[in-house]
């Protein structure tokens, strides 16, 4: 059996890992990869958004199956592509990716179907979003319609915030067309949680909680990131929010998709927050979440590709899907300066006890040798009986791997570990 995995950070090196350790598959082609992927994957230097790239090397290599993990092809349509190649796919088509691609949809989504998320109103007007501003209660949430990569959402404590931010996406165009369409939601306050699923349209299997942590700096501060390090599974998702969730947000979700004539096959990713008032949906993301997916996956104890096989072909009822006992850890090292601005080129020393546990992110191979090339540069996980060892031995781990300017956050886990005391 021969994959094909479109994608090339620190989620689809976990995805590789984990369909690795199932016998029958020989080969697996990344595009792009990266150059940690490299060693586990054939990597090929097409972008994960070169769609017409993408289907000329399927036709070429003619994959037996097929992942596509970011948000960008899966929004584009290249499940659509691929399959209609005759490859099988994991992966929502476009009409399903709309979930997460845009913001206006899956608002309008929730309201029409009674899911619980924040209240909103939709703006295509600046005039319209100013003038709501003026009377709307702060802080408030402003956020870009389309893919904005992540970083299209703005917290405004005040009013003046608030209208400045609505100006940078509508006069300013600071996220291009992302910004023609905002929503301006309620502020809602509680933990958040991670649930990643896998569905079929038919059957949703809720995978293993998680919790982000997206801020670059220690204690939840300084900018946002692509997300510092991760935990599993997470405290504040008790059986009771699961219960609650299961029932008023994961089920009518897969439904609601069914009604509107996009069911939804791959993983369904819902950011929740859990409010006084119950858990609400924040966003939801059309895949795998990244760094989430480097502390769920290596908590999955059933076969990978099983499972994945079974959401093409709609039988996902019919497998088991298991999880281990324990906890994971996963923590980033980036280079210092991400997410402003960082140098690159330097070289990884990774021990080889250490490599199995590390997902790189931002590496690539410069004369046989592992060099930075990105940001976030990789990931090291640990699986243990209890959070607080995970969370040592994730960091005696990282301790061992050398690169100049690496940084990374202290407190990874700190505050799951409070909420378990
Ligand atoms: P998103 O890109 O939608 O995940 O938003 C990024 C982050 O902004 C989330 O992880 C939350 O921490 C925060 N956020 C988004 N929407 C809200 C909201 N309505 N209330 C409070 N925080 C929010
Ligand atoms: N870690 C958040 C995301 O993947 O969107």
């Amino acid at each position: 059996m021969n994959i094909l995995v479109i994608g090339g950070g620190g989620r689809e090196h976990a995805i590789i890992k984990k369909l690795r350790e199932n016998a029958g598959v020989e080969k697996i082609w990344a595009l792009p990869g990266n150059g940690g992927i490299a060693a586990d994957a054939e990597c090929f230097p097409v972008k994960a958004t070169d769609i017409e790239g993408i289907k000329a090397f399927a036709k070429e290599h003619k994959p037996d199956y097929a992942v596509v993990a970011p948000d960008d092809p899966l929004v584009m349509g290249c499940v659509d592509e691929l399959t209609n190649l005759g490859i099988p796919c994991f992966g929502p088509n476009a009409a399903a990716a709309v979930i997460e691609g845009s913001k206006v949809f899956s608002k309008n989504l929730m309201k029409k179907y009674g899911i619980p998320t924040a209240r909103y109103q939709t703006f295509d007007d600046m005039g319209d979003a100013l003038y709501y501003l003026e009377s709307a209660p702060v802080p408030t949430v402003i956020k870009a319609d389309g893919l904005a990569l992540g970083k299209g959402v703005i917290i405004a404590e005040t009013r003046e915030e608030a209208m400045d931010a609505v100006r940078s996406m509508m006069a300013d165009h600071k996220f291009g067309e992302s910004g023609d369409r905002i929503v301006i939601e309620e502020f809602l306050e509680g933990p958040e949680v991670s649930v990643l699923s896998f569905t079929d349209g038919k059957t949703v299997v809720p995978m293993v909680s998680s919790m982000d942590h997206k801020r670059a700096g220690d204690g939840d501060t300084g900018l946002n990131t692509g997300g510092m390090g991760t935990v599993a599974p997470n405290p504040y998702y008790t059986d009771e929010v699961a219960a609650r969730c299961m029932e008023e947000i994961f089920i009518p979700t897969m439904n609601a998709m069914n009604a509107e004539g996009r069911t939804f096959k791959g993983c369904l990713y819902f950011g929740l927050m859990v409010t006084a008032d119950g858990p609400k949906v924040i966003e939801y993301n059309c895949r795998f979440g990244d760094p989430e997916t480097q502390v769920v996956l290596p908590l999955l104890d059933s076969d990978l590709l099983t499972i994945m096989q079974a959401v093409t072909e709609e039988r996902l009822a019919d497998v088991e899907v298991k999880w281990k006992d324990g906890s994971a850890c996963c923590v980033v090292a980036a280079s210092d300066g991400y997410p402003v601005s960082y140098q690159k080129g330097y070289e990884i020393d990774i021990p080889d006890d250490v490599l199995p546990h590390v997902y790189v992110a931002g590496a690539a191979l410069e004369d046989g040798e592992l060099v930075t090339s990105g940001g976030r540069v990789l990931g090291v996980t640990a699986v243990a009986p209890t959070l607080a060892e995970a969370v040592e031995e994730s960091y005696d781990m990282l301790d061992r791997i050398e690169f100049a300017n690496k940084y990374y956050r202290v407190d990874i886990g700190q505050r799951a570990l409070k909420a378990l005391r």
